[in-house]
């Protein structure tokens, strides 16, 4: 861009601007090709506060952006080397969590609406005041601090969720699983002491077999809810276990295609796409009036791409059913917490789709 395209700032809107923000790591990222552009924003930013760096062109930022984190990043469309589009498309597929604001000429509408659609959060046209740029960059840091509160909170709950899930998993283990195994001795004893008659030999056997079998689902249960149980045998065979158990409780059908002995390098994958399995499952026997359930995982595009479909009733997404749990919540914020995110389609008397898509290296398997 060029230097005339760019007003000064009324400086008694300074103080005003300072004010807005409050203190964060507040590192911006300026992509132009136009040394006298890229010092005068330089010294714009630097004198509120900001701290900047700025690269000459698309390679150079996607080198920077790889390396070091900036929470806003402020580039041109039209750069010399490569499209402003694909660097947007680099932080989309490390997780979007640089927010970038397109520069672009006043005549580049459908640009600018091609690089919304890319993930841009905002654009300013040509030509703009550096009120305008310091403004909308204020916003964007805004939007990045309280994006990462709401994740830092999310985050929070979810862990304490997964806590209480182990507390609860163990007390049910050590005192009831503990109780049923002194019941079941206690039976084996009594039945040498009782009349060996057949009725009260069959009416001592039936309990016996009742308690063999709430063991096992008590057994069963604190594994389900505890998240090192899930860790320690792995994300597929924790889930195949799972889903067998569903089955036959639901009587709902569940083809799977996962791989084999999956377990992820980061435990936290484990647990999240078990629990995020666990919600979607659950909702489906909950509200869907399925009988097919299909269940998919595969490593593409350095992504983990998770899908579970059901052929139930499916609903509607803008109704405030949707609204009134907090599975759905629970599912975005998991997603949210491994860096991807969760879509769900779904259409009245059309079944439910929920999709994930997480940023991923090489799995171990
Ligand atoms: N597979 C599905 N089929 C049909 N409706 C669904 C399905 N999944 C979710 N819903 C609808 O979306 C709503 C919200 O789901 P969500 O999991 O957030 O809440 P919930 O299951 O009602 O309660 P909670 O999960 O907090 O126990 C449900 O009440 C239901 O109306
Ligand atoms: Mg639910």
């Amino acid at each position: 861009m060029a230097k005339n395209e760019i007003k000064n700032i009324d400086y008694m809107e300074k103080e005003e601007l300072i004010k807005q923000r409050e203190p964060f790591i507040e590192r911006v990222l300026i992509v132009d090709d136009d040394p006298m552009i890229r010092d005068y924003i330089k010294d714009l930013f630097n004198e509120f506060g900001y701290n900047v760096k700025t690269v000459a062109n698309g390679k150079e930022a996607i080198n920077t952006l790889s390396k070091e984190y900036y929470p806003v990043v402020v580039t041109d469309l039209f750069l010399p080397d490569i499209k402003g589009i694909q660097i947007l498309d680099f932080i989309q597929e490390k997780g979007g969590h640089s927010v970038v604001l397109i520069i672009t000429a006043y005549s580049s509408a459908d640009s600018a609406i091609e690089a919304l659609r890319h993930g841009a959060y905002d654009y300013i046209t040509k030509p703009f005041s550096s009120q305008i740029l310091l403004h909308r960059v204020t916003r964007a840091m805004e939007k990045v601090r309280m994006d990462s509160i709401a994740q830092s909170l999310a985050s929070r709950i979810v862990y304490a969720t997964e806590e209480e899930r182990r507390r609860i998993s163990r007390d049910i283990h050590d005192v009831i699983g503990q109780s049923l195994a002194i019941i079941k001795l206690t039976l084996k004893a009594l039945k040498n002491k009782l009349p060996q008659t057949d009725d009260i030999m069959s009416e001592i056997n039936g309990l016996s077999a009742h308690v063999e079998e709430t063991m096992e689902e008590v057994s069963r249960i604190s594994k389900e809810l505890n998240p090192s149980w899930v860790v320690d045998v792995g994300f597929s065979k924790a889930l195949r276990l799972y889903l067998e158990t569903f089955s036959t409780k639901t009587g709902i059908q569940v083809s799977s295609a996962l791989p084999d002995n999956l377990s992820f390098k980061d435990p936290q994958f484990d647990i999240h796409l078990y629990r995020i399995t666990q919600e979607a499952l659950t909702n489906i026997a909950k509200h869907s009036d399925a009988t097919k359930i299909e269940i998919s995982l595969e490593f593409r595009d350095s992504h983990v791409h998770f899908s579970i479909s059901d052929n139930g009733k499916g609903f509607d997404e803008s109704s405030d059913d949707r609204k009134r749990g907090l599975g759905l919540i629970g599912m975005r914020e998991r997603a949210t917490i491994l860096g991807g995110r969760v879509s769900i389609k779904s259409f009245p008397g059309q079944g439910t789709t929920v999709k994930m898509e997480i940023p991923y290296g090489k799995q171990d398997s």
